[in-house]
């Protein structure tokens, strides 16, 4: 059966795929946050996973205002990226497992979580840039993957608590895949930031911090806020933080916290990056 190994979660802002393409990893602004991918990089060496799923956004490239999906699915073999805007180049393609795709979708239908299949999807820099963070250089990213886009964008947006419990099903799903595969659970987006508006620079750096605690520990903690609360708590941005909610769902052993980096700011964002270890449960002894 496959295996998750565990969970990362991480920033996705696109002025980051920006220092990447310039090499200023090492200057004195982004060291900070960069230097949070050394540990990233030994876990990642050590683990070997073969898949990533990431639960992400979509800013407007596959997705825009006109049709935007709650929770939707990619089951293509390739997923590619095109020009967004911002500057950024253009990144490599990531490669899927439509196999495993499927069999996730035909679980989150069975367990009434009613996605938009895509055997078609455009991946925007909420997926590219943590895979460029995660899997540095020009090579090939060593792990296929599959995407779940998560609506952020316009309101009315998923609770937290529907989040986690898509997770949790995702997980479910994994670990009932009947391949010996393991798993890298990916959430992207937040933490508190605010783009536009009279708040625009907001940043709660005490809210991120209780977000961060909670999410290993008690994530269920999390769902007594709204997605007004969580606005006026993290920002109108801030709210891609379901995106980890939904990654800390899909984490189905013992979760522990095994790396912490917290930095602010990058561009006008509170940047963090987490990686959760996931052990599986001890199995109950028949009686
Ligand atoms: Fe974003």
């Amino acid at each position: 059966m496959a295996r998750i190994i565990g969970g990362l979660g991480t920033t996705h802002v696109p002025s980051i795929g920006n220092a990447i393409a310039k090499g200023l990893q090492k200057d004195p602004y982004w060291r900070p946050f960069f230097s949070g991918f050394d540990y990233v990089h030994g876990w990642l060496a050590r683990e070997k996973p073969d898949v990533a799923v990431v639960f992400y956004n979509d800013h407007g490239l596959n997705f825009f205002l006109d049709k935007l999906p709650t929770f939707a699915i990619g089951a293509a073999k390739e997923y590619r990226n095109e020009d967004e805007g911002w500057g950024l180049p253009v990144s490599k393609s990531a490669a899927g497992i439509p196999e495993l795709s499927w069999h996730i979708i035909e679980k989150l239908v069975g367990d009434e979580f009613d996605v938009t299949m895509c055997q078609d999807m455009l991946v925007d820099h909420a997926v590219t840039i943590p895979m460029a963070l995660m899997w540095p250089g020009p090579a090939a990213w060593p792990v296929k993957i599959v995407p779940i886009a998560i609506n952020t964008v316009q309101h009315p947006l998923p609770s937290l608590a529907r989040c986690l419990r898509l997770g949790r099903s995702v997980g479910r799903a994994i670990e009932s895949y009947d391949a010996d595969l393991k798993v890298l659970i990916v959430g992207t987006g937040g933490l508190s930031h605010q783009l536009d508006g009279e708040r625009a620079g907001f940043i709660n750096r005490e809210f991120d911090t209780l977000c961060l605690d909670k999410l290993t520990v008690d994530p269920t903690a999390l769902t007594q806020y709204s997605i007004v609360d969580f606005v006026e708590q993290a920002g109108a941005q801030g709210v891609e933080f379901l995106n980890w909610m939904a990654m800390r769902g899909a984490l189905t052993g013992r979760t522990q916290e095994l790396h912490r980096n917290y930095h602010i700011p990058i561009s006008n964002t509170a940047a963090a990056t987490v990686v959760l270890e996931n052990r599986p449960l001890p199995q109950r002894k028949a009686a």
